[in-house]
């Protein structure tokens, strides 16, 4: 297989985990690029179902090299717990998984950060954050005070972790005092926070014990990768959450903090962008999104937004994050959305997923442009105000109304479906590489990948 970045190409949750699963298949290192614990990668293989947050999907693979790569901020205490639940299911991580040198780390003090900082946002400014840490730690990588994987190694690492604390109280000092619902306090799992304060010596105790369980995976792993590339090995680059969540492409402030978009490959794992060879954009055959921010296509969310087609879609997709479990909202298929992920990130393939959820529509609509202020536009509207704004101009097409997972060939879906596919594929630009119909690994057809 040629070095193949994936990347999500809605507000993630598009099932990147099974398409990573299934392309793994044909890599020999498989890397993760960005993002943290936030993202969680649902992988169904052999009746088993597992969710991976941190280590690339290709540890279930065997033989199969994985790498963390720099660009992801890793919170080592869920790593050490995802590396006992796979030695527990009988996966070997050591010797197979490696984290860069240069890898931030997602302290337990950046996920009291989140938090409180999400405490302190007032109504119609929060972001509904994971609370996993992950923007106070990409924000320390930034402000050049972020620890890093490497860190770990040298004998002065718990005396950073010693002042970080304190720092990180004096911040929640000022938190507590802006927080919006009176009263309440933080909690963080895996520590104990008391009035908005962490007990800096518990916290050096919690990281002399990680230092010790994860300094035999930490590496430079550029050397690594462009040893393998030298040797003829084939790369998959995988990304986490997705375009639209992009710091810089997506609905900002709405945004995780990272980069998911291709670009985000080369900087997050050391490869060069002439070592990309070929960029597939996974896809849902409709809309989803979890946390705050606009959604032209929204028709349910859970709460007060109550449509029954949005709710359908909801129930038989199993919309609840796979690490949150929030529910997610939902919605039609934006070709608007789809069309930008395809510039911004060079998609050549897409993989399109759960269209077996839209079995049971007698119409399935598809939204081709937006009307902007009375104006139709084709664009992504780069201000998140003015994409709360547009209306949604949408096309009918015709349900096909019977089950389309038990389909082995993509030459027997039926006609409908068939002409749905073609035609977000269409307005989306790029080819169909790969349908999924099912979420089972053994549920998924490959046509021109
Ligand atoms: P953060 O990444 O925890 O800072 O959250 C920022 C935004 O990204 C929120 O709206 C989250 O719901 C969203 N987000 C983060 N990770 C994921 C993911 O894996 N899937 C979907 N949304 C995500």
């Amino acid at each position: 297989m040629p070095n193949t970045v994936l990347v999500g190409a809605q507000w993630g949750d598009e099932g990147k985990g099974k398409v990573i699963d299934v392309l793994t298949a044909q890599a020999d290192i498989v890397v993760r690029y960005q993002g943290g614990s936030n993202a969680g990668h649902t992988v169904i293989a052999e009746g088993k179902k597992r969710v991976l947050r941190l280590i690339p999907s290709g540890i279930l693979h065997e033989g199969k090299t994985c790498v963390i790569g720099n660009g992801v901020v890793m919170n080592p205490l869920d790593l050490i717990e995802e590396i006992e639940a796979m030695r527990a299911s009988g996966v070997e991580p050591k010797g197979r998984l490696f984290i860069s040198t240069r890898t931030q780390m997602v302290m337990l003090y950046h996920r009291a950060l989140d938090k409180a900082e999400e405490a302190a946002r007032p109504a119609g400014k929060k972001i509904g954050t994971t609370g996993r840490g992950i923007g106070p730690a990409y924000a320390a990588k930034v402000s050049r005070t972020g620890l890093r994987c490497g860190d770990m190694l040298s004998d002065r690492f718990l005396d950073l972790v010693r002042e970080q604390v304190e720092e990180a109280n004096a911040k929640l000092r000022m938190l507590k005092q802006e927080r919006r619902d009176e009263g309440s306090d933080i909690e963080v799992p895996g520590c104990v926070i008391r009035d908005y304060q962490l007990d800096a010596d518990e916290i050096v105790g919690i990281y002399a014990v990680v230092k010790e369980k994860l300094a035999p995976y930490i590496i430079d792993t550029v050397p690594l990768l462009h040893r393998a590339k030298a040797e003829g090995k084939s790369i998959l680059m995988e990304g986490a959450q997705g375009t639209m969540l992009d710091i810089d492409f997506g609905t900002y402030p709405f945004v995780t903090s990272s980069n998911p978009t291709s670009g985000g490959a080369c900087i997050g794992t050391g490869l060069s962008p002439r070592d990309i060879d070929c960029v597939v954009g996974v896809v849902k055959a409709y809309t989803t999104r979890v946390g705050e921010g606009p959604f032209p296509t929204e028709l349910y969310n859970a709460v007060d937004l109550q449509d029954a087609d949005g709710k359908t879609m909801a129930e038989r997709g199993n919309e609840f994050g796979a690490v949150t479990k929030r529910p997610r909202r939902t919605g039609w298929y934006d070709a608007v959305v789809a069309r930008y992920a395809q510039q911004v990130n060079g998609i050549d393939y897409w993989a399109l997923t759960k269209l077996d959820v839209m079995d049971v529509f007698p119409k399935i609509k598809i939204c081709v442009a937006y009307e902007l202020d009375g104006r139709r536009i084709d664009y992504m509207p780069s201000s998140a105000d003015e994409l709360a704004r547009v209306k949604p101009v949408y096309e009918e097409m015709d349900g096909w109304m019977c089950e389309t997972s038990n389909i082995t060939r993509f030459e027997d879906l039926p006609p409908k479906a068939r002409a749905y596919v073609d035609r977000l594929i269409e307005l989306s630009g790029g080819k169909l590489g790969i349908l999924s119909i099912g979420p089972a690994r053994e549920s998924t057809l490959r046509i021109g990948l």
